[in-house]
């Protein structure tokens, strides 16, 4: 009942505060966005302001206790599996925004990479009555246990960015993904190496020799983007060799050492670096260039995400391309669906996964996206 209450007046706020929109009215977190990292416990955004109170006052007509709660555009919790990670921070960032632009009161918490702290953040959350979770598992074993949970609570849940199978999430109906098929963006990768003069076979001798610096290999962006890199080349017809596959875990540090090692051990058999995202081949730039060795010329590199560093890298000339993981797209997209699940929309199994795409990022579009 209090539910009810709750998820009504958010949505007359929300109304109303579409129509203010409509009136020319800025966006009314506008200049109030939080890009800071939030501390890791109880960041609570700023209540929405004027605008969205008054809104919702005006819709609150009978006025309570609940509704008041509400005023706000109710609370929504957000776990990230850890803050100390480049794309989630953009990512998490254009979340924050997007939900207190609409009012909404946010609490984002770090998960710190540990999936027993994120599980005692998700307890927290519900029993403080949150309206709707917005979830980064740490762990993707662990989505069986994170879905039977919030079902069990039957607080609508979003999951993001570690996609569990159809069938885990299919025993929750209010539960949706949104993020990228990470196929898409491996794929990707393989064509931006064989849009090279070369097809990435440098030194001519027939084959494609690569390292491979991958994420946290528990993650199926790891998986994918690992295979479907190197399947792009040999589906093209290319013969491949890999030198080395090392995990880096999305990590700057790591990247770089994998490529500070591959390097001194493979020299200049190495024509290809293939990063699972951007702040690992930031990394593996980093050694490249310290062993002398000029991307584009005698060797490549490639990543996802497409961070700004990477960006100015790839308009520099120091990366051969990236690929544009849309944290934007993904966080408008999470929102959407949680709006839509408060809403009272619910999905079968088969039609929880919602996919934004992934674009190619080369020097001759970068500027598009710097
Ligand atoms: C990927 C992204 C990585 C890392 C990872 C975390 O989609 O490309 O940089 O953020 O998610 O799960």
């Amino acid at each position: 009942m209090k539910l009810k209450k709750i998820i009504a007046v958010a949505m007359a706020s929300t109304m109303m505060l579409a129509m203010t929109a409509c009136g020319n009215t800025p966006a009314p977190a506008a200049d109030n966005t939080t890009t800071d990292t939030p501390a890791a416990d109880n960041t609570a955004a700023p209540a929405a302001d004027n605008t969205a109170a008054d809104a919702t006052a005006a819709a609150a007509q009978d006025a309570d206790a609940a509704a008041a709660t509400v005023g706000e555009g109710g609370n929504i919790g957000v776990c990230i599996y850890k803050f100390d990670d480049a794309f989630m921070t953009t990512y998490r960032n254009a979340l924050q925004e997007i939900l207190e632009g609409k009012g909404y009161t946010v609490t984002v918490m770090d998960g710190k990479n540990d999936q027993a702290e994120q599980n005692n953040q998700i307890n927290n959350f519900i029993a403080q009555g949150v309206d709707a979770l917005i979830i980064n598992p740490v762990m993707t074993s662990a989505a069986d246990q994170i879905i039977a949970t919030v079902k069990d609570a039957g607080v609508p849940t979003v999951l993001i960015n570690r996609e569990p199978t159809a069938e885990q999430m299919g025993v929750y109906d209010k539960l949706v993904y949104v993020g990228c098929d990470a196929r898409q963006s491996g794929t990707m990768q393989g064509e931006l190496i064989l849009d090279t003069a070369n097809k990435g076979d440098i030194n001519g001798d027939g084959k494609v020799s690569y390292i491979m610096i991958q994420g946290d290999p528990e993650n199926i962006d790891a998986q994918y983007r690992t295979e479907f890199s190197v399947k792009a080349l040999t589906d093209a017809g290319m013969e491949v060799e890999e030198l080395d596959l090392q995990r880096g875990d999305w990590d700057r540090n790591k990247g770089q050492e994998i490529a500070q090692n591959d390097l001194a051990k493979f020299g200049d058999e190495i024509e290809v670096v293939f990063c699972n995202n951007d702040d690992m081949a930031i990394g593996a730039l980093q050694a490249i260039q310290a062993a002398g060795r000029t991307v584009n010329e005698d060797i490549y590199l490639v990543g996802v995400d497409a961070l700004d560093a990477a960006l100015n890298e790839v308009a520099n000339g120091n990366m051969t391309g990236t690929v544009l993981n849309d944290a934007q797209g993904q966080a408008q997209g999470a929102v959407d669906a949680m709006e839509a699940l408060l809403g009272g929309k619910t999905y079968a199994e088969g039609e929880q996964s919602i996919y934004v795409d992934y674009v190619k990022v080369t020097p001759d579009n970068v500027s598009n996206f710097q």
